[in-house]
């Protein structure tokens, strides 16, 4: 990772945005929509951000949105970039090093995600508890920069257990039922065959992705707490007699749009 490319993205978005964020915010698929809650908004689009990819998957806008949401500086990004795209997953995590960059303390990182948990339905929210790494690839791989972090990061606690029972105390201060369980990140970009939904289970996941591991893995190694939160947009292949469609994702993360977005706004209300 090369500390100048990074700098100079941070350096333009504080040209656009002067203050701090406090709170990054990590928007999946379908999910964008809690952008649209921020006040003041700047955007950006990735394109004019030096040294920024460039997202091209459906239902990802790609831009970056800063601004106060519930009284807190934050900055969102609305549309995320994939290893599937073709990124390496130095380029997949590179917007988490700016963010780390323009001082945020807290990466709250949200996706779709297929339920492996069978006691799960379609339209569930799930705090993400723990996650395993099922693409074979590891963002911190190759020479590692001490300014950024250690070579050996502990992972113990990926998901802070603070922002973890934050997160389900305002749940259920709103009466939103949450799920809880593992995020197992698969490359993609095919769903799953139903006997690898069969192994995830097996190897103790509830839930199956193409997102997020990555770049949780880069705001630990750089210090940040994470709060991650996957909205169960379908049961994953094999549960049910239908097949998977990206149609199905962005229609059932439509549907839980106003749980996800009061949920999100008050932990950050709250963090
Ligand atoms: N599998 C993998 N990724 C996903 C799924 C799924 O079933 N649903 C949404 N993203």
């Amino acid at each position: 990772m090369n500390k100048q490319l990074m700098t100079e993205a941070a350096e333009y978005i504080r040209g656009k945005f002067d203050k701090k964020p406090q709170i990054g915010l990590i928007l999946g698929s379908g999910l964008g929509v809690l952008a649209e809650e921020i006040e003041n908004p700047v955007k950006i689009p990735y394109d004019q951000i030096p040294n920024f990819p460039v997202s091209t998957v459906e239902g990802h806008a790609g831009q970056l949105v800063l601004g106060t949401l519930q009284g807190k500086d934050v900055v969102a990004m609305q549309g995320r970039f994939h290893f599937y795209e073709g990124y390496s997953l130095e380029k997949v995590t590179f917007p988490v090093r700016v963010m780390k960059e323009l001082g945020v303390k807290t990466v709250i990182v949200t996706n779709a995600a297929g339920g492996v948990n069978e006691s799960f339905q379609a339209g569930d929210l799930m705090i993400i508890s723990d996650q395993i790494n099922n693409m074979n690839q590891n963002p911190l791989i190759g020479r590692n920069d001490p300014e950024f972090g250690v070579r050996f990061p502990d992972m113990s606690n990926a998901y802070s257990p603070s922002l973890r029972s934050l997160a389900k105390k305002v749940a259920g201060s709103l009466n939103i039922s949450v799920q809880e369980g593992v995020y197992v990140g698969n490359t993609g970009p095919c769903y799953e065959t139903p006997a690898e939904v069969r192994m995830i289970r097996k190897l103790g996941g509830d839930a199956v992705g193409m997102s997020t591991v990555p770049e949780v893995i880069v705001a630990r190694h750089s210090g940040m707490e994470v709060l991650g939160i996957s909205c169960i947009s379908n049961m994953a292949a094999g549960i049910l007699d239908q097949p998977l469609t990206h149609d199905e994702v962005i229609e059932t993360t439509e549907q839980v749009k106003e749980h996800f977005l009061s949920l999100v706004k008050n932990i950050v209300k709250d963090i």
